[in-house]
């Protein structure tokens, strides 16, 4: 009987709920106790923690965003934040920190772990930009909202035979951007993978326009430019009416997706089945129904996988 402590950290994505619940009553299964801390790291410096029961954690799995909140607490990189944090887990006891997030999240992890805590990552971040899983905790859900946010752009684009730039988050990951724009059959995908000049997205509108369209449509990677000036330097040079939209935060909400829930449901298990057979210390991965660990500072000097055939895909099929 151990007590396993919970947290979420970093930017919120759907199936966080979903994973928690997975995480509680699989260890109360095995007879742990479990706690909830609040609002990540910075509940953690602040020693808010909840205890969690089966009931805690219903009602849970098809909701959007985490019940236990989330931060992002930049001061977690200060050593003495870390034993801060460090001190609170001894004081209480907890033999476990579940850590669901992203990679930012991962490296206060690793630092608790150097103090001798035990320590478990599960990915979580609508960026999909965790190399040591093939797939996080909430892309899934945040592809399939920005599709369906493009295919209603789509249809007032073709009705006004406009050309639509569309920007999605990702940070620095053009995942969101590559899934949606294959999903929308888009004209040109835009990337920190791809080469961006405001020259290559004006070849791909003319394209279009040789081929007759009534619309085109361009997916592009937040913090890539200024899709403000870039939509009106488009439209400068082509005369075709050019619009663009910043899909925002709404990437981040909604009730998770079927896959979302599922990955987060077989993980959050997994987590629990893994400090039961002594693996800690490590992130865990899935890569279809394959479930797996990697050490955290193995994970976090991985890179990404490069898919050059998926942006191939664009090309020919436009
Ligand atoms: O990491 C998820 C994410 O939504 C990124 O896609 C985006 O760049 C960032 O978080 C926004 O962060 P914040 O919520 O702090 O504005």
């Amino acid at each position: 009987m151990a007590n396993i402590a919970v947290l979420t950290s970093g930017g919120d994505a759907p199936g966080m709920n979903a994973c928690i619940r997975a995480v509680v009553r699989a260890a109360l299964r095995n007879d742990h106790h479990v706690y909830g801390i609040l609002s990540g790291y910075r509940g953690l410096v602040e020693n808010s923690f909840i205890k969690l029961h089966r009931k805690s954690v219903a009602e849970k799995i098809n909701r959007g965003g985490t019940f236990l909140g989330t931060a992002r607490l930049d001061e977690f990189r200060q050593p003495e934040v870390v034993e801060k944090a460090y001190d609170i887990l001894q004081e209480r006891e907890i033999d476990l920190l579940v850590v669901i997030g992203g990679d930012g999240s991962y490296c206060g992890a690793l630092e608790l772990s150097k103090l001798g805590m035990k320590v478990i990552c599960i990915p979580a971040t609508i960026d999909n930009d965790i190399a040591s899983s093939h797939f996080t905790i909430g892309f899934d859900t945040a592809v399939n909202t920005v599709v369906e946010g493009i295919d209603k752009i789509r249809d007032t684009s073709t009705s006004h035979e406009r050309c639509s730039i569309i920007e999605v988050m990702g940070r620095n990951c053009g995942d969101i951007a590559l899934h949606s724009g294959i999903a929308v059959g888009a004209e040109l995908v835009v990337t920190n993978e791809t080469k961006f000049s405001y020259q290559m997205v004006i070849d791909a509108v003319r394209k279009a326009q040789a081929k007759q369209k009534r619309h085109a449509l361009i997916v592009i990677t937040e913090n890539i430019c200024d899709v403000v000036s870039l939509a009106r330097e488009v439209e400068r040079q082509t005369q075709f009416q050019t619009t663009s939209t910043i899909l925002g935060y709404i990437q981040r909400g909604g009730t998770p997706s079927a896959y979302d829930r599922f990955i987060a449901s077989a993980l959050g298990t997994y987590a629990i089945e893994c400090f039961d057979n002594n693996i800690f210390n490590v992130c865990l991965g899935v890569n279809g129904r394959q479930l797996y660990s990697t050490p955290i500072d193995e994970a976090l000097a991985m890179s990404g996988e490069r898919y050059p055939l998926l942006y191939d895909i664009i090309k020919l099929l436009k």
